[in-house]
């Protein structure tokens, strides 16, 4: 067995559609000034669903499209920072929901980098044999850790779901999932924080973003050469999705222009873990990145923690 791959892809959107100009009727702000320094234009936003609903909801869909059936999986990872029960964790609440026996299940926080995280861990465990078909969901509801009342979080944040069903690779198959480079700053951990018992998001945005357009094309640009994968071949570059300006900083210094640049913030809004996943979900489903091409993952977020890898495009 020489790794693993991206056998599938499915995401969960709650159906309610929050524009700017209805959060203009919440706080001093405007759909411009969103537009301009950020970048969304709307989100969505949950309802009753949990978090294990929402990531129940996309793993149900990745197991549907990956030709496998729930007795094939034998590990339900997911990453996630708003889950609030403390136990079980969302994990075992996805294998119940699904129908999964004896899975490993575990939850990874890791804020907004939690997918790229919980996918190298994945990947490490099907080379280690400890698992051969593994379900890795990014899933966050943001909404019930907002404080409607600060313009400067409010505006940010949204609920959602993404999921992957990951393989293990024969041994005389290239690995789908490379090397992950992961990393964290935790003396500057304070620049996104969710304290307490009744806590809210709150961030030092300028801090995260200098860090974010400074530190990080490096950092992924060591992943790509960990993955023997010129940036030059990437097919798409697939960020968390914090800000459009952050996203384009990096992707300049990555020098990357034929590649394809997620951008699914626009009408997902921020949904830290999951975001990576729902946009890559949704390149996938619209086929705008060919089976078999190198797509480069980046996350990065509270901790302040970091991670990425190359992966094959399902
Ligand atoms: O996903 C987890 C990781 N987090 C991130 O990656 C976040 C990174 N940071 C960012 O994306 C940006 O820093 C923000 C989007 C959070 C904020 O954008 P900014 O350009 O850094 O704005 P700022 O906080 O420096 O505020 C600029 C001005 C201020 O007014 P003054 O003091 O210049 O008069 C703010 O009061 O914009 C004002 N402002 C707003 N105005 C209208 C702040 N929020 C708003 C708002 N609407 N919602």
């Amino acid at each position: 067995m020489s790794g693993s791959r991206i056998l599938s892809l499915g995401h969960y959107q709650p159906s309610r559609v929050v524009t700017n100009n209805d959060i203009a009727q919440l706080v001093d702000t405007n759909d411009e000034w969103i537009r301009d320094r950020v970048g969304i234009v709307s989100r969505r936003i949950a309802g009753d669903e949990t978090v294990a609903d929402m990531a129940a909801a996309a793993a149900d869909k990745a197991l549907a499209n990956s030709g496998l059936t729930a007795a094939d999986i034998d590990l339900v990872v997911v990453a996630t920072c708003t889950s609030v029960d403390r136990s079980p964790n969302v994990a075992c609440r996805v294998a119940a929901k699904l129908g999964i026996s004896a899975p490993g299940a575990f939850d990874v926080n890791t804020a907004c980098s939690g997918f790229a995280y919980a996918l190298g861990t994945v990947d490490h465990a099907i080379r280690a044999g400890a698992s051969r078909n593994a379900i890795v969901i990014g899933a966050e509801k943001l909404s019930e850790f907002t404080d409607w009342t600060d313009r400067s979080t409010c505006i940010i944040f949204g609920d959602g779901a993404g999921a992957a069903v990951v393989t293990a690779t024969a041994a005389d198959e290239a690995p789908g999932v490379g090397p992950v480079v992961w990393g964290s700053v935790p003396e500057r951990g304070d620049a996104v924080r969710i304290e307490g018992w009744r806590p809210y998001v709150a961030q030092e945005g300028q801090t995260v973003f200098r860090w974010a357009t400074t530190a990080l094309a490096p950092l992924a640009l060591q992943a790509c050469e960990r993955a023997g994968v010129d940036p030059s071949e990437l097919a798409a570059f697939v960020p968390h999705q914090a800000n459009t300006r952050i996203i384009d900083g990096i992707a300049k210094r990555l020098n990357i222009p034929q590649a394809i640049i997620a951008k699914d913030l626009v009408e997902s809004g921020n949904t830290s873990a999951a975001s990576i996943p729902l946009a890559l979900s949704k390149l996938v489903e619209r086929r705008e990145v060919p089976s078999g091409a190198p797509v480069l993952l980046f996350g990065f977020g509270g901790g302040l923690t970091y991670a990425g890898q190359v992966v094959r495009c399902p």
